[in-house]
């Protein structure tokens, strides 16, 4: 039984990290077809933002659809967040199966499941929201996506929060942990973009 635990805890752990991975190194074979100039627009970009090389890992990828676009590479990186969120979420919920779960955890984990919910969301308003930025209330629609995009790392704060000063599996807490800190991340860089569209 203790081989089994450890066993099911090693693939729970291999699962974060293969989601981790295919996140931040997306196919290779996309960025073939950028043009290098267009390349250098994402990467330019990429150096604003919070986390820099995941940025750019995340979005080359998209480079040739952004052309030099910085509304459409917002929204990229707020979709490559939708993505990332949604993994994550299968990630944490997979951790209801995890053995030996307390009561505690399994609330603590439901309420998570809530909070990337909300996120998903509040990433989709973003999208929207960025999408009405030709109208006259450009100001406003921009403001609302950086409220969006906030409150998305609000959310994720919220669910390793639900984790933490008590009593719960290690390994869960790390999983959970490195799940939210994918969300916190591309989120956060999603936002610097925003933030830098008329700058
Ligand atoms: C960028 O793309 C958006 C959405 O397709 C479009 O409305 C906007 O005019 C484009 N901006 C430039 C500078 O081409
Ligand atoms: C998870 O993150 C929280 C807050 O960011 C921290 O207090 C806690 O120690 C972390 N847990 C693990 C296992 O890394």
């Amino acid at each position: 039984m203790e081989a089994y635990s450890t066993w099911k805890s090693l693939m729970f752990r291999l699962l974060a990290t293969v989601l981790y991975i295919s996140l931040t190194h997306p196919a290779v074979t996309e960025a073939k077809d950028s043009k290098p100039a267009y390349t250098n627009f994402v990467k330019t970009k990429c150096k604003i933002t919070t986390y820099p090389s995941l940025c750019q890992k995340t979005l080359i990828p998209y480079a040739s659809s952004v052309k030099s676009n910085s509304t459409i590479l917002c929204i990229k990186a707020l979709n490559v967040a939708i993505k990332g969120a949604r993994d994550a979420s299968v990630i944490v919920s997979r951790q209801k199966e995890q053995k030996g779960i307390t009561r505690y955890e399994a609330a603590a984990i439901k309420d998570c499941m809530e909070d990337v919910k909300d996120a998903v969301y509040e990433l989709k308003l973003a999208v929207e929201a960025m999408g009405h930025l030709g109208g006259e209330d450009k100001e406003f629609q921009l403001s609302n996506a950086k409220t969006y995009a906030s409150a998305v790392i609000t959310d994720a704060d919220s669910c390793t929060d639900g984790f933490s000063g008590r009593k719960v599996n290690p390994d869960v807490k790390d999983i959970i942990n490195r799940s939210m800190a994918v969300i916190i991340k591309l989120s956060s860089n999603a936002l610097s973009l925003i933030n830098h569209l008329y700058v």
